[in-house]
C-alpha cells in the first residue's frame, strides 16, 4: 500500500501531531544532509524514537494504555504482574533483594509487583527503575505515589544504569524491540543494506519533507553479520527478502550483564529463535509501528508520534548471554511462562463470578496463540544462580535457540 494508501486507514494526526511530526522531520533532514543524503535505518529509528525533545520516547505523547498507541501485557491484565511476582519471590529466596526494571512504562508492572511481592511476604530493598522517556517517568511518579509508603518509598529512578552490580533481579517487558536495529535486503544475488533517503522536499518546504527506503552496499560489520545469519539459508532465500538485525542487542545485553552480581535478568518480548526469525517465508521481516492502536509497516510516516518496534532474535540475546558470562536458564512462550506461574488459579480465585468472567477474558488476552500468548516470549539470564525457576516447568524452548 502507498504511504499516502496507508495514511488514509489510520486516525488522521492531530495539528499538534503533524507541527510536531514536521518539526522532527526538519530535524532528520538536517542530519541526513550532512551525512551526504543517506542514513543507515538503525539511526533513523534511533532519531525517531529518541532525538531530545522530538523522538517518540523523547516527547510527550501518552503512548502507552487505550488512549495511547499499543497495549502492554501488564496493561491487559494485573494477572500479569501477579504471575511475574510468583517468579521474582522465588528468586529473591536465593539473591539479594533489589530489582531493577528498565522502560518501565505507566509503572502498572512496577504497581503490581511492589504489591503482590508484599502479599508474599517479600520484602524488597529497593525497586529501581531506569527510563529514558521524561513524560512515562512522571506517569510512573504518579502512578507509584498511590503505594502504601512503606513500599513506596523502595522505589528510586536512576539516570543510568548502576555501577555497583546488584543481587537480584533486572526486568525488561517489551523494551528490547525498540533498540534501533539495522535492515537488509538480499537483491539479485547480493546483500544491500536498507537505509533512508530523502523521498521529497520540493517547492513546499518543510511540508514536503518526507523519507524513503533507500538500499546501499552494507558495511563490513553488516555484510560479517548477515553472512552468519543467512549462510544456513543457502539458496532457499526469495529474491527481495528484507529484515532487521539488532546489533546492538549484544552490547545492551553485555552491559546488563555488568550491572548483574548474581540473579536472574528476565526478558520478555515479542521474538523468536533465530532458525524462525529469518525463516525464508518470513520474507518481510519483523519491523512493526503501532499508531493509536493501529498496526503497521510504514516507518516513513507519523514521524515521533508513533512507535516502531523490531523483533528479537532470541538466539542473538543467548549468545551475547554466553559471552557476558550468563546462562540461559530458560525460554518460553509468554503463555507457557504464565500458566507455569499459576495465572489460572489466580483467575479461580476471583472473588464472584463478574470478576472471574473479567478475569478470564483478560487471561485469554494474555495467552491465546492469536493474541499476546506465543509471539511474545520470556527469557531468564542467569548468573550464580542455579535454584528452580518455575515459569520455565510447562516449556523450556532452550534447544531451539
Ligand atoms: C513498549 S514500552 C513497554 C513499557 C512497559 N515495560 C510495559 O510493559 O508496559 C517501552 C518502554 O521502554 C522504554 N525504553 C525505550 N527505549 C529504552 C531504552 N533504550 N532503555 C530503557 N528504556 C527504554 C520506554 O520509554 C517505555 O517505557
Amino acid at each position: 500500500m502507498s504511504a499516502s494508501g496507508l495514511r488514509s486507514t489510520l486516525p488522521p494526526l492531530s495539528a499538534e501531531e503533524e507541527r510536531h511530526s514536521r518539526a522532527l522531520a526538519a530535524h532528520m533532514r538536517a542530519e541526513l544532509v550532512c551525512a551526504g543524503g543517506w542514513l543507515s535505518f538503525e539511526r533513523f529509528m534511533e532519531l525517531a524514537l529518541y532525538t531530545p525533545g522530538l523522538g517518540y520516547y523523547s516527547a510527550g505523547s501518552a503512548k502507552i494504555g487505550p488512549g495511547g498507541d499499543f497495549v502492554t501485557a501488564p496493561e491487559v491484565s494485573a494477572l500479569f504482574g501477579r504471575c511475574l511476582a510468583r517468579q521474582c519471590a522465588e528468586i529473591l529466596e536465593h539473591t539479594g533483594a533489589e530489582i531493577l526494571e528498565l522502560g518501565a512504562g505507566t509503572g502498572r508492572m512496577a504497581a503490581e509487583l511492589l504489591g503482590a511481592l508484599a502479599a508474599l511476604g517479600v520484602t524488597l530493598e529497593r525497586y529501581a527503575i531506569l527510563e529514558v522517556s521524561a513524560d512515562l517517568a512522571e506517569r510512573q511518579r504518579r502512578r507509584l505515589a498511590g503505594l502504601p509508603q512503606a513500599l513506596r518509598e523502595r522505589v528510586v529512578w536512576l539516570e543510568r544504569l548502576p555501577e555497583t552490580p546488584l543481587e537480584g533481579i533486572i526486568i525488561a517487558n517489551e523494551v528490547a524491540d525498540a533498540l534501533p536495529c539495522r535492515r537488509f535486503l538480499w537483491h539479485e544475488g547480493k546483500l544491500r543494506e536498507l537505509g533512508v533517503a530523502l523521498a521529497g522536499q520540493g517547492a513546499a518546504g518543510e511540508e514536503a519533507i518526507a523519507f524513503r527506503e533507500q538500499p546501499a552496499a552494507p558495511d563490513a560489520a553488516l555484510a560479517r553479520e548477515c553472512a552468519r545469519l543467512l549462510a544456513p539459508l543457502g539458496e532457499a532465500l526469495p529474491d527481495g527478502y528484507a529484515s532487521e538485525v539488532s546489533l546492538r542487542l549484544g552490547p545492551w545485553i553485555a552491559a546488563l550483564g555488568e550491572c548483574l552480581g548474581r540473579g536472574v535478568l528476565l526478558l520478555a518480548d515479542y521474538g523468536l529463535p533465530r532458525r524462525h526469525y529469518y525463516h525464508p517465508e518470513r520474507a518481510g521481516g519483523t519491523l512493526r509501528c503501532h499508531f493509536k492502536q493501529r498496526a503497521h509497516d510504514d516507518p516513513y510516516i507519523n514521524l515521533g508520534v508513533q512507535d516502531i518496534t523490531a523483533w528479537v532474535d532470541f538466539t542473538r540475546v543467548a549468545e551475547a548471554a554466553a559471552a557476558a558470562d550468563l546462562t540461559v536458564g530458560g525460554f518460553a512462550t509468554q503463555a507457557a511462562f504464565l500458566l507455569a506461574l499459576g495465572l489460572e488459579g489466580l483467575v479461580a480465585q476471583a472473588d464472584d463470578t463478574v470478576q472471574r468472567a473479567r478475569l478470564a477474558g483478560e487471561a485469554r488476552r494474555l495467552i491465546m496463540p492469536e493474541e499476546m500468548g506465543e509471539a511474545f516470549k520470556f527469557m531468564a539470564l542467569t548468573r550464580g544462580y542455579d535454584a528452580p525457576l518455575s515459569g520455565f516447568a510447562l516449556q523450556d524452548l532452550s534447544r531451539l535457540l
